[in-house]
């Protein structure tokens, strides 16, 4: 997708025809919880109709708390946002889902979400400690349940109409087709790292066919540096189309079909980040060329998310 098309009003279709998510998402994963608040705001006053949220985070009721006072001070309206939030890997158990759904809603202080996604396809120890480890620091997975029995009570939560889609996060295409294929409600979305040195090509084709959205996190490489930010492609396109180097990968990632997450932490970056502009078909395809490949965050292969301080 190139051209002069406004991509900061791109809404993505649900493959299950309820609504549409807004390609332009805003990450809630801030460890501090007055940051938490300003930075929401800030988002919501740039543009950012997408939150996305997340148990683990610990600070759902702060996003609720900016959301409500944006909310509050008119021009923004609960149908206008698109809001998600995430099942932890400690209640993977059936009988564990609805509650945590609840609990969440409660402290977004919301009537109903957008979309509930299963944060990692790995499940620990039920209970409420989030990071449950034995003595030796290993983290204890439940071996006692599967990703199916886990999505079967998503189901249920969809078909109450306490949500409008279901979908999964930090999965491989080895997780996401069989439980595509047995699923009775398919996953909407699909959340993972994706940028130009990682970009899941494969599975960007398998949730195209199918309807699925891919929402690409660490579209900016997590602030890692050196990275996406100083890749002399990035810095040399953004030179010659006049955008800095963080637009410039935020506007490839929605021309190439994905929609992204990205945590501004100030008024100024929030607007930097919702200001996107279409690439010119040579600078897309240049992207498309780098040859730099990196996985930046190793919570696909164990459910330990790499950038959220652990719980105490
Ligand atoms: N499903 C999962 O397992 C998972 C994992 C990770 C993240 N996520 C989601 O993805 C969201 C996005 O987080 P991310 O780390 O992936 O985002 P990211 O955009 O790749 O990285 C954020 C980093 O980029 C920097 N940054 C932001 N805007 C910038 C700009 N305009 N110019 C230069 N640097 C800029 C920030 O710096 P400052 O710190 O200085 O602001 C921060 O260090 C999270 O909030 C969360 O919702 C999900």
């Amino acid at each position: 997708m190139t051209g002069s098309f406004d991509l900061r009003l791109t809404r993505m279709p649900l493959n299950n025809g309820n609504g549409r998510m807004p390609a332009l998402g805003f990450g809630t994963l801030i460890p501090d919880a007055a940051e938490t608040i300003t930075a929401t705001r800030d988002a919501l006053e740039a543009g950012f109709r997408h939150l996305d949220c997340a148990e683990r985070y610990r600070n759902e009721r702060e996003v609720g708390e900016a959301l409500q006072a944006g909310m509050a001070a008119g021009g923004i309206w609960r149908e206008g946002i698109f809001v998600t939030t995430k099942l932890w890997n400690t209640n993977h158990r059936p009988e564990r889902v609805e509650p945590a759904f609840e609990a969440s809603l409660n402290r977004l202080g919301l009537e109903y979400l957008d979309l509930y996604l299963i944060h990692t396809p790995f499940a620990f120890q039920p209970g409420d400690e989030q990071d449950p480890r034995d003595q030796n620091g290993n983290v204890l997975y439940d071996n006692g349940v599967t990703l199916l029995d886990t999505w079967r009570a998503m189901e249920s939560l969809v078909e109450r109409g306490r949500c409008r889609a279901i979908g999964l996060s930090d999965v491989t295409l080895n997780e996401l087709t069989p439980l595509y294929e047995s699923a009775r409600i398919k996953p909407a979305v699909v959340q993972v790292e994706a940028h130009p040195f990682l970009p899941e090509t494969e599975l960007l084709e398998f949730c195209k066919e199918r309807g699925i959205v891919l929402l690409a996190f660490a579209p900016l490489g997590h602030g890692i540096t050196p990275g996406l930010l100083e890749d002399p492609v990035i810095s040399a396109i953004a030179a010659r189309v006049g955008k800095t180097p963080a637009q410039v990968l935020l506007a490839w990632a929605v021309q190439r079909g994905t929609a992204f997450l990205t945590t501004p932490r100030t008024a100024a970056r929030a607007r930097e980040n919702f200001n996107i502009s279409a690439l010119p078909e040579d600078a897309f395809n240049e992207i498309n060329r780098i040859q730099t490949r990196q996985r930046l965050n190793p919570v696909v292969k164990t459910g330990i998310p790499g950038f959220i301080p652990r719980a105490s």
